[in-house]
């Protein structure tokens, strides 16, 4: 099937790239040419597993072409995907400028019959707008469907999400807009592109067994929006658990396992840590929120959805001042700055905005990421130090505070960590260690939502000294309390 994707961030580029490897004839439309020509030099501007393999392989077969030319992409395809940002404005709205603007140039372009497909995550009813435009702008209406066809995939993840979903969801308004997404999506409905010996590996739990689910255009919209609330409620919710934890002296991965069991319920999003961040859930929730205040409907759920999620960074700089008392002057190190593992966005970083808290108060900032260093600059500059390894990070370090769950952190060498360190003390935003092994590595860990067990005396530096003698600063219910140490 010839496909346009108008729009080469995140979503169009991996759509793009996924759909002609599924064995269309895709051309990827953006207007940013140094973009377009990073691409056709093969350079994927993102860090994403398998998508430069995927963008490489399909731009050799010539499945893949980019374009900046948006009327010759809509002349020769039958399927056209917006893909175009909808960044947040001052007002928590998304900006659907670009959409409109697409839009206006697809409508005046269309010769024969074309399915537009809202790709970009947009507010309910988006759909209706699409088709007006279409129309003031000469489309005629027999020569073209709206069709919302949502996006789930994550950060990180992407091509694997996209080639294994767990449903496709997509909104019509007719029988031929539906077969005609249908089509495009069969080797994926059917498992034909698993099967391939030459497919993208799915990842564990995945196992390309897809639901094709059609639903009127304003239900999938929905779908977008309340999925993805739903979720963020889901981290909201352990992370209120885990504070709870903290306070009764529970374990929240315990309890967060015996909820998890339950079907109804399901394990996954039940992580707590320093909150959620990325390019989608804060900006969803928000104008989520909106959508039902237009709507008079009371959503106030919503809003404490994203309170509890603040409250998280708070909560965790507390924790940072209850291990080390005042932060002025103390050397600091830190280990991840991306929103989340497995990718260099960096956009509502939890990481970043805890760092700019601890500068605040006059601590210095080592830090180190994988992937997310260079965009990091571009935000944080030289108020912090980079550094080239996590051990270099640790050194002279009076804490390690862990913010970003990559999977390589677990395999550090934390004997190495610890003999860098001026002060064996880690603060673990993610709970990405056991307890007992960080206190049998000689560590003072704390966690979120688990219980702090005393660190093993052996020491390569002589004896771990409490950093007020005889005191040990502990948070409870918020606050933070001086008890007796153990
Ligand atoms: C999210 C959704 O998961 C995707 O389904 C959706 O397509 C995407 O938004 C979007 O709308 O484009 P993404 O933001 O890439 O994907 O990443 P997630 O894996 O969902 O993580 C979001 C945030 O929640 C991260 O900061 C992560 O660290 C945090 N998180 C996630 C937790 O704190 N706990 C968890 O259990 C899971």
């Amino acid at each position: 099937m010839k496909v346009a994707v108008v729009g080469s961030g995140y979503v169009g580029l991996v759509a793009g790239a996924c759909l002609a490897d599924l064995g269309h004839e895709v051309t990827l439309v953006d207007s940013d040419k140094e973009k377009l020509n990073t691409l056709k030099a093969g350079v994927v501007p993102i860090h994403e597993k398998f998508l430069p393999e995927l963008v490489a392989r399909n731009s050799r077969a010539g499945r893949l072409v980019f374009s900046d030319s948006l009327p010759e992409a809509v002349g020769k395809s039958l399927v056209i995907f917006i893909a175009v940002g909808t960044p947040a404005m001052e007002t928590g709205d998304p900006d659907l400028s670009y959409v409109e603007e697409v839009v206006s140039v697809i409508a005046k372009h269309v010769d024969h019959y074309k399915v537009v497909v809202e790709k970009s995550t947009v507010p309910v009813l988006t759909h209706e707008q699409i088709r007006k435009v279409m129309l003031l702008n000469g489309a005629p209406a027999e020569a073209f469907d709206v069709v919302s066809n949502p996006e789930f995939l994550r950060e990180g993840t992407a091509v694997q999400d996209f080639l294994y979903p767990d449903r496709i969801v997509v909104g019509v308004s007719n029988e031929k807009s539906a077969s005609i997404l249908r089509d495009l999506y069969e080797p994926l409905v059917q498992g034909a592109y698993c099967r391939r010996s030459d497919a993208v590996p799915a990842s564990a739990g995945q196992n390309g067994k897809t639901e094709f689910i059609v639903t009127s255009a304003k239900s999938a919209e929905l779908i977008k929006h309340a999925s993805n609330a739903f979720l963020a409620m889901k981290i909201s919710f352990i992370n209120a658990v885990a504070s709870l934890c903290d306070a009764v002296g529970a374990n929240v991965e315990e309890v967060s396992k015996g909820i998890g069991a339950d079907h109804r319920i399901g394990r996954s999003f039940l992580r707590p840590g320093i909150g959620f961040g990325g390019s989608c859930f804060p900006k969803d929730l928000t104008a989520f929120q909106l959508v039902a205040r237009e709507c008079g409907v009371n959503f106030s759920l919503l809003e404490k959805v994203v309170e509890i999620n603040h409250e998280q960074r708070n909560r965790f700089l507390r924790k940072v001042r209850g291990a080390l008392w005042t932060l002025k002057g103390k050397r600091l190190a830190v280990l991840g700055l991306a929103f989340k593992g497995g990718t260099d966005d960096i956009r509502e970083s939890p990481a970043i905005a805890i760092i700019k808290g601890l500068l605040e108060e006059g601590a210095q900032v080592a830090a180190f990421d994988p992937a997310a260093m260079e965009r990091t600059q571009s935000v944080l500059g030289q108020s912090i130090v980079y550094a080239e390894t996590p051990y270099a990070a640790c050194h002279s370090a009076h804490a390690l505070l862990i913010l970003t769950d990559w999977p390589e952190f677990k395999d550090l060498d934390l004997a190495r960590i610890r003999r860098e360190m001026r002060h064996p003390i880690v603060i673990d935003g993610r709970n990405m260690f056991h307890p007992e092994d960080m206190a049998n590595a000689g560590f003072h860990y704390y966690s979120m939502g688990r219980t702090t067990p005393p660190a093993a005396s052996s020491h390569p530096r002589g004896p771990v000294t409490p950093i007020s003698p005889g005191l040990e600063l502990q948070e409870l219910n918020g606050s933070t309390t001086m008890t007796a140490a153990r």
